[in-house]
């Protein structure tokens, strides 16, 4: 196949994408008051509207979802109004644009949770290290344990964000089962230890993410629909004891749905290392299969040829690059991204990196 793979059209669900290329969920930490999209964010997801497609940031499903100072939420009218304008804006320049449900479980802090109250989580372990808060970083604390009784609960909230997405305009969702946050403590055994129905065995711990899953396809079609997984990232000091079964057996758990697509993290974000047998993963999933995670141009178009992947996204190099179809496109130089601003502050490091002139 030719080289131009990357930039051929690819299907998922009833939507063309007309590259490969993805703009990865970011977290900016720019949101408004409340937690709402406001102008500046529009700018930014307007400005990288010529992706195949992209995913919103992390955005919270629910006040207790929240774990860190302005990300935004898809839980109130302001909210969804504030991403109507985002969509409304991505849509103008041509784009499509999924939202990332998400639920930080434990990684979290009381002066963030309503009420002052505890983070939730599988088990009563707390991360080690600190978080940010609005008064700066402070020592993470032991979660309060879900009870079995509230997950049908949380599953719920999962499908009310998703339709309140999908009213606000997006043109599907992906549900965020990575990176240490809430479904992902369910996934795995070293943030796991429960010994009900939702812990133990691989079965039992990916139940949880099979609950949202459903809950989410009562009110978007599957083929709007995608699962976000990290499975050997060790991001917010979580762990596996036996990764490869754990997400074997998600990946054929989420076969049977027919999802717009699997979105896996490959690799770890901390030490750089992948182990894992990723192609098993995607063969065991047997829908499109996008790969992230310090994906050049070059290694993407690699892995699209060599059938390893569907479709690829970007991170980093969405920071600091608009335009980065045309800059692959076009083999142009990039522009490096300034660590120093991925997380909150205003344009500078967010809408000011220049586009090629034309
Ligand atoms: C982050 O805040 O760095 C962050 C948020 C969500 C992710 C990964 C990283 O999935």
């Amino acid at each position: 196949m030719s080289q131009d793979i990357l930039f051929s059209p690819f299907h998922i669900g009833s939507l063309t994408l007309p590259n490969r290329m993805v703009m990865a969920p970011l977290t900016r930490n720019r949101a408004g008051d409340g937690n709402t999209p406001h102008a500046l964010n529009v700018e930014y997801y307007a400005q990288r509207a010529t992706a195949g497609l992209m995913i919103s940031e992390a955005t919270q499903i629910s006040p207790q979802g929240v774990g860190y100072p302005g990300t935004p939420g898809i839980h109130s009218p302001e909210q969804m109004a504030g991403w109507e304008r985002v969509t409304a804006a991505v849509h103008k320049k041509g784009g499509r644009i999924f939202l990332q449900l998400w639920h930080v479980g434990r990684v979290s802090h009381p002066s963030l949770q309503p009420d002052g109250g505890k983070p939730v989580a599988p088990s009563a372990l707390a991360p080690q290290g600190e978080t940010f808060t609005a008064d700066g970083m402070a020592p993470f604390e032991t979660p309060r344990t879900l009870d079995a009784e509230e997950m049908p609960f949380i599953a719920a909230q999962y499908a009310q964000g998703a339709e309140n997405a999908m009213a606000a305009g997006f043109d599907g969702v992906e549900i965020h089962a990575a990176n240490g946050y809430l479904i992902d403590q369910f996934l795995r055994d070293g943030t796991n230890q429960r010994t009900d129905l939702y812990g133990g065995s691989p079965e039992n711990r990916r139940r949880f993410l099979k609950e949202v899953v459903e809950a989410v396809l009562e009110v978007v079609d599957a083929g709007k629909v995608g699962v976000r997984l990290s499975p050997e990232n060790t991001f917010n000091d979580i762990c596996d004891s036996e990764p490869q079964a754990t997400f074997d057996a998600v990946a054929e758990m989420l076969n049977s749905y027919h999802l717009a697509y699997l979105h896996v993290v490959e690799g770890d974000f901390v030490s750089g290392e992948k182990t894992l047998d990723y192609p098993r993963i995607k063969d065991l999933f047997g829908g499109p299969y996008m790969a992230n995670a310090g994906y050049t141009k070059e290694l993407a178009e690699k892995s699209l040829q060599a059938g390893t992947a569907d479709l690829i996204s970007f991170g980093s190099l969405y920071i600091a690059n608009p335009d980065l179809v045309v800059r692959f496109a076009e083999n142009a130089p990039l522009t490096e991204p300034d660590e120093a601003t991925y997380y909150g502050g205003g344009a500078k490091g967010y809408t000011d990196y220049p586009f090629l002139p034309r």
